[in-house]
């Protein structure tokens, strides 16, 4: 199905057209894709083939395909762009513009209030592209990494805990303070954080906080992956309880048998991870790009 149709810039020098992949598109995504070197993308593409809302999209010049990107959704209304790649001999021709302006008025039509884009420490083109061109705006340092083997700490007195429905108030309380703060259920995908999210957290388990009573002075977002991995998916410190949180946090996942932890979190986090924790392992830096869609009526 043909869902947009534009003149690229540049006096109409070809007609791109826009469009949702399907499974029958697999191979040429595929054959699109080797190009890139050691990209992430060309194992993981066919999760996102029919995937609603959003998913793969492809830019076509013709019959051509000249971009790819992947337009998800971690939270609802708010849209996640990836995937993001223009044939390389067209680059640096505003391919890759016009193809970001059409992902922004997708995502306001599945929905989306806010876009974000995780980009590279590195890439200067992409933070160019849409800071410059498409109107988006830094609102966060990302970093992604692991820690291998986990601390194996002596037991310690109990300054953490998990957090249940008793602690809402307190950590209530606290999360009001960080009321910007990303974070991410899924490593690669920040999502904003409110008060629902803590509720819902709350039923299934995953909130850890010290000390144990008054002040929150430390909370993690945690959850197991397959029993295998301890995820952090959300830390914030303002005391000294952290060290008593992060033990806590070793010790129960090695209780469960888990020595590996693996984190998407805001570079602060990551920072503080990495100056307590040792085998701490920081493996991608980026910046957390965000774009508003109630603010215009129309893109371009
Ligand atoms: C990043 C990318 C998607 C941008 O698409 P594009 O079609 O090249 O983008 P545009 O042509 O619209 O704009 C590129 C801008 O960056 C500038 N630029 C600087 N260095 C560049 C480079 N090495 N390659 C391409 N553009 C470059 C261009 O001059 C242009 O800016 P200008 O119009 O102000 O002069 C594309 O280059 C790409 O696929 N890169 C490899 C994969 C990647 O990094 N994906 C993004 C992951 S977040």
């Amino acid at each position: 199905v043909v869902i947009g149709l534009k003149l690229a810039v540049g006096g109409g020098r070809w007609l791109l057209t826009f469009v949702r992949a399907t499974t029958a598109d697999h191979d040429r995504i595929r054959e699109f894709l080797s190009q890139f070197l050691d990209d992430y993308l060309s194992e993981r593409f066919p999760q996102y083939l029919g995937r609603q809302p959003g998913g793969l999209y492809l830019a076509m010049d013709g019959d051509q395909l000249v971009g790819t990107c992947v337009i998800s959704f971690p939270k609802a209304k708010q849209a996640l762009l990836s995937g993001m790649r223009i044939l390389p001999a067209r680059q640096g021709s505003g391919v890759g513009e016009e193809f970001g302006r059409f992902q922004l008025a997708e995502a306001r039509k599945l929905g989306a209030d806010v876009v974000r884009v995780l980009v590279h420490q590195d890439n200067q083109t992409s933070a160019h592209v849409l800071q410059d061109k498409l109107g988006f705006q830094i609102v966060d340092q990302w970093a992604v990494g692991e820690i291998n083997p986990l601390p194996n700490p002596e037991t310690r007195p109990p300054e953490a805990s998990m957090a249940w429905a008793v602690d809402r108030d307190r950590v209530a309380s606290f999360i009001k303070q960080y009321e910007q703060d990303l974070w991410a259920p899924e490593v690669w995908d920040p999502v904003s954080l409110n008060l629902t999210d803590l509720n819902l957290r709350f039923e299934t388990g995953g909130v850890a906080v010290a000390p144990q009573h008054g002040d929150v002075e430390a909370l993690a977002f945690t959850s197991m992956q397959s029993k295998e991995v301890l995820n952090i998916s959300y830390l914030r410190t303002l005391g000294q309880a952290v060290q008593g949180l992060l033990d806590y946090l070793w010790n129960e996942a090695r209780a469960w048998g888990i020595n590996r932890c693996r984190f998407g979190v805001s570079a602060h986090a990551a920072e503080r991870l990495r100056s307590l924790v040792p085998n701490t392992e920081i493996t991608w830096r980026g910046l957390v790009l965000e774009r508003h869609l109630n603010l215009t009526a129309a893109e371009g």
